[in-house]
């Protein structure tokens, strides 16, 4: 039991203690009890359960038109896409500006539509006027079907963030941009403005980008709190590799709780404060929302995808996946070291507005300069920043005041480009 509710810390990322504490109490007692807005057991098989979308759980239940996609990458994952079109007040025919909504790691598309309408970023954007995308990326439970391969395979979970990079992201963004035939307003949190940030560095789908919104900056992590900085740097990569291999890496798989628990044990490692330690502590959270979060998060990512992750802490910069071995990686990319992304090689002109939290230990200011830094070159007048003096990782996206701090900035950044 203790150390169920270890992994429920690890797992949660978003919580207070407080919240987290009472949640648990109710998981434990009603885990499959369905109440608030989405009624997902959180162990369902996530294969059967993919029968019912992301429109069908909650968009639908608001009251909001919601259209269901599918789109296949160019390695054959088929990802689902949904398109909240317009605001609950209905459309007046002619389509707003499309966004493109990217979630971070270990967790989902549905992470945007966990708060009330009032307070949710995509529901905000439909209401005003805006053409809202979501993506789920490969592996998590909306996604994660393959032409050919089974997710219970090896080579189902042969990726990194390089291919959601070179795979998952131009397929999404290919599908809006022929759906709507409109350059697109990205969105992304965490992992999501990584991906963008490596994306545009390489000149990948910038051409069809119109903005780029980055909410927890993820570039560098070299200054994430320590235990958390431990885990990933050191501990976390060795053991990967060597107990899990190429893998699914489900953190409510009993392999995984068993790497965690591991780690747990180990000197130093408060598991009980690790939550805080992850994400910083959240100001704003809404006890009900963590609740619906630890119901249908974490989602599964690769194996490969975390510790990629982990090279930027051992490392220090982005590089494309190490494959641990000089000559394996020259057998990849014909060269000893991975190659570099230059984040200074983004389009000096392409419109962008970084929010970060003084509070997040995930994104950490210093780390967040770091890649401010870097920018040095982009157009003064391109580019804007917000510091939010007590946010961290979590309330960018379920904070209750997320709308009067950060969302409404958003939306008259895109109103002067639209
Ligand atoms: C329809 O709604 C959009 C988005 O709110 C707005 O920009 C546009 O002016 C409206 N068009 C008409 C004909 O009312
Ligand atoms: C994983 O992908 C790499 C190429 O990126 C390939 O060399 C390797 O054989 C693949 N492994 C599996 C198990 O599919
Ligand atoms: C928290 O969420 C619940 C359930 O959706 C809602 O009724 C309540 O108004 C929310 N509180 C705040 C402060 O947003």
């Amino acid at each position: 039991m203790a150390f169920f509710n270890n992994m429920a810390l690890f797992q949660t990322k978003f919580m207070s203690r407080f919240a987290l504490f009472a949640t648990f109490l109710i998981m434990v007692h009603q885990p499959y009890q369905a109440f608030g807005r989405l009624f997902y057991p959180k162990n369902t098989n996530v294969d059967d359960a993919s029968q019912a979308g992301v429109c069908d759980l909650t968009v639908r239940f608001h009251g909001y038109t919601c259209q269901e996609f599918e789109v296949i990458t160019d390695d054959d994952y088929i990802l689902s896409v949904q398109r909240i079109p317009h605001g609950r007040a209905g459309g007046n025919g002619t389509r707003g500006p499309p966004v493109l909504l990217q979630h971070g790691v270990l967790v989902d598309g549905l992470t945007w539509l966990l708060n009330s309408p009032e307070e949710s970023l995509a529901y905000i954007l439909a209401d005003n006027g805006y053409d809202v995308w979501v993506s789920n990326i490969r592996g998590t439970r909306f996604s994660r079907r393959h032409v050919t391969l089974s997710p219970n395979s090896r080579a189902y979970w042969n990726w990194s963030w390089d291919d959601l990079i070179t795979h998952d992201l131009p397929s999404i963004i290919n599908l809006i941009f022929k759906q709507t035939g409109q350059k697109i307003h990205y969105v992304g949190h965490s992992l999501g403005t990584l991906m963008a940030l490596t994306s545009f560095s390489e000149g990948l789908e910038v051409d069809k980008v119109k903005s780029a919104v980055l909410l927890s900056p993820v570039a560098y992590l070299s200054h994430m709190g320590t235990i958390i900085g431990d885990l990933l740097a050191r501990s976390f990569v060795g053991e990967l590799i060597t107990s899990l291999g190429l893998a699914e890496f489900n953190p409510n798989s009993p392999l995984v709780a068993n790497l965690l628990k591991t780690l747990c044990d180990k000197p130093g490692v408060d598991c009980y404060n690790l939550l805080p330690v992850i994400t910083g502590k959240n100001c704003c959270l809404n006890a009900s929302t963590v609740d619906l979060v630890l119901k249908n998060e974490p989602q599964p990512t690769s194996t490969k995808n975390m510790v990629h992750l982990a090279q930027i802490v051992r490392y220090g910069r982005l590089r494309k996946y190490d494959y641990g071995g000089r000559f394996k990686n020259l057998e990849h990319y014909g060269e000893y070291i991975p190659p570099a992304y230059d984040l200074s090689k983004i389009p000096h002109d392409l419109p962008m507005f970084l929010s970060y939290g003084g509070q997040d230990a995930l994104s950490d200011v210093k780390d967040v300069e770091t890649l401010l830094g870097l920018l040095k070159g982009h157009d003064a007048d391109k580019l804007q920043v917000q510091y939010v003096k007590d946010y961290a990782h979590a309330d960018f996206i379920i904070g209750v005041t997320a709308k009067d701090v950060v969302y409404n900035q958003v939306i008259k950044f895109f109103k002067k480009l639209d």
